[in-house]
C-alpha cells in the first residue's frame, strides 16, 4: 500500500552551504547577507557547524534563524575540528549539492557562484576555489606562510595522485554522491577536509579549479595554529598507512618513545647529577616520564579532544592507573618469556610491545573516550 504523500512546505534546498565556525559571531550576519546577494535565484541554505565557541556565535546564529530560515545552526560540545565539523554540516543537509567555505570572509560568496554553475553545468563533480590557478591569489600572506603551503602542497600528491594547484583550500563546492562515495573513507583529522575528500575520491570523480583570491578576514583572528602542521603530518600518514595500523597509536608510540628519553634525563639528573638513591631517581623519573607522556598525547594525539582544567587532572589520575596496570602486564609478560627461553632482549620488547597497546587501547578508551 502506498503512504500518503505528505504537504509540501517550503521549498528543498539545492544546495547547502557549510560554514565551520569558531568564534564567528561578528561574521556571520555580514557571511548571510553576501550569500543572499551572490545566490540569488539558488534555493540555498547555510548550514554552521560550530564547536561551542565562546563569543556565542551559535546563538548567533540561532537568532539570524529567527530572521532568515535558510540559517541553521548545529552545535557541537566538547570537541574542536574543522574537518569533522565539515563532515558532519554535510551530512545533516539533504541537498544535492554541497560547499563548505570559511566563515570569515575571506573565501568571496560570488565566486561559490561560479562553482554552483560549473556543477549544475555538468561540468564537474568537484570544483575548488584556488589560489594558485591564473587569476588567483594568496592575497598579502608573508613570505613563511606561503612556503608552508608550497611544501604542504608538494607533500599532497603522496596521497592524492592528481595534479591539483590547491589541495589545501578550505573553499570548494560537490555534489553529494562525491560525499557519500567516501564519507566512510575519510579521516576528519585536522583542518584539511578538501585534501581527505579528494584523497578518498576514485579517480572518476571530475574535478575543477576556479581562481580566487584570498581576501581579508572581516572581524575576529585566524585559529590556525602551530598544531595545524602536527595535524596534517597526522592526515597524511592516516591516508598512507591508517587502513594497517592507526595513526593515533603511531602517534601514542612515537610520543611514548620521547618519554623514554625524558625518563633517561630526570634518572640521570637526580641519581649521577643531584647524587638521590637510583629508587627513588627511578620513581622520579617513572612519575614525570608519564606526566610527560599524558600531556604531550593530550595536545597532539588527542588535539581535537584536548582535556583541560578538572578534566585534565582526572585524566592524568586515570593514565597512571592504566600505565600502572601497564607496567605490571610488562613485567609479568616479559619474565614469563625470559622464564621460557627467550632472550632477554626479545622478552623486554615483547613486553614493552604488551603495554604500549594496552596503555594505547585503554587510556583511548577511558582517558581520553576517542
Ligand atoms: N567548527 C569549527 N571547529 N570551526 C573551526 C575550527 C574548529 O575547531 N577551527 C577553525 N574553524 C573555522 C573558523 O571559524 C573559520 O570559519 C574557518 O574554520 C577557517 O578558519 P580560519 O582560522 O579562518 O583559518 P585560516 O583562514 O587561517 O585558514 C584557511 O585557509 C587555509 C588555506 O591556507 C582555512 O580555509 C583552511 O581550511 C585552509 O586550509
Ligand atoms: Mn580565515
Amino acid at each position: 500500500m502506498s503512504q500518503p504523500a505528505l504537504t509540501a512546505v517550503g521549498a528543498p534546498a539545492q544546495i547547502s552551504v557549510v560554514v565551520p565556525t569558531y568564534n564567528e559571531r561578528g561574521n556571520l550576519l555580514e557571511l548571510t547577507r553576501r550569500l543572499d546577494a551572490a545566490l540569488e535565484g539558488f534555493a540555498w541554505e547555510l548550514i554552521v557547524v560550530d564547536d561551542d565557541s565562546p563569543d556565542g556565535t551559535a546563538a548567533h546564529a540561532r537568532d539570524i534563524y529567527t530572521q532568515d530560515t535558510r540559517v541553521r545552526c548545529l552545535r557541537r560540545i566538547g570537541r574542536r575540528g574543522l574537518s569533522s565539523a565539515c563532515i558532519e554540516g554535510m551530512l545533516a543537509s539533504s541537498a544535492p549539492l554541497l560547499a563548505v567555505m570559511d566563515g570569515d570572509l575571506q573565501h568571496d560568496p560570488a565566486v561559490l557562484r561560479t562553482m554552483l554553475l560549473t556543477l549544475l553545468r555538468e561540468e564537474a563533480d568537484l570544483v575548488i576555489g584556488s589560489r594558485y590557478v591564473a587569476g588567483g591569489s594568496v592575497g598579502d600572506w608573508n613570505s613563511q606562510r606561503v612556503m608552508i603551503s608550497r611544501v604542504a602542497t608538494r607533500l599532497s600528491t603522496l596521497v592524492t595522485h592528481r595534479e591539483i594547484s590547491d589541495p589545501m583550500s578550505g573553499f570548494f563546492a560537490l555534489r553529494r554522491e562525491v560525499l557519500d562515495s567516501c564519507v566512510k573513507d575519510l579521516s576528519s583529522l585536522g583542518f584539511k577536509i578538501l585534501l581527505d575528500i579528494v584523497a578518498s575520491s576514485k579517480p572518476s570523480v571530475r574535478i575543477t579549479e576556479v581562481p580566487f583570491t584570498f581576501g581579508e578576514r572581516l572581524t575576529g583572528e585566524s585559529k590556525l595554529s602551530t598544531n595545524v602542521v602536527w595535524e596534517y603530518l597526522l592526515l597524511l600518514a592516516d591516508k598512507l598507512v591508517g587502513r594497517y595500523v592507526p595513526v593515533r597509536f603511531l602517534a601514542f608510540a612515537a610520543i611514548g618513545a620521547l618519554g623514554v628519553g625524558v625518563h633517561f634525563l630526570v634518572l640521570s639528573i637526580a641519581f649521577k647529577g643531584v647524587g638521590l638513591s637510583f629508587a627513588v631517581g627511578q620513581s622520579a623519573a617513572t612519575l614525570i616520564a608519564i606526566a610527560f607522556n599524558f600531556s604531550v598525547n593530550n595536545l597532539l594525539t588527542y588535539s581535537g579532544q584536548s582535556l583541560r582544567g578538572k578534566r585534565w587532572l582526572r585524566g592524568l589520575a586515570s593514565f597512571y592507573l592504566i600505565c600502572g596496570i601497564g607496567a605490571l602486564a610488562n613485567i609479568g609478560i616479559s619474565s614469563y618469556l625470559f622464564g621460557n627461553e627467550t632472550s632477554w632482549p626479545v622478552a623486554a620488547l615483547a613486553g614493552i610491545a604488551m603495554s604500549s597497546v594496552w596503555n594505547y587501547a585503554v587510556s583511548a578508551r577511558y582517558t581520553w573516550k576517542a
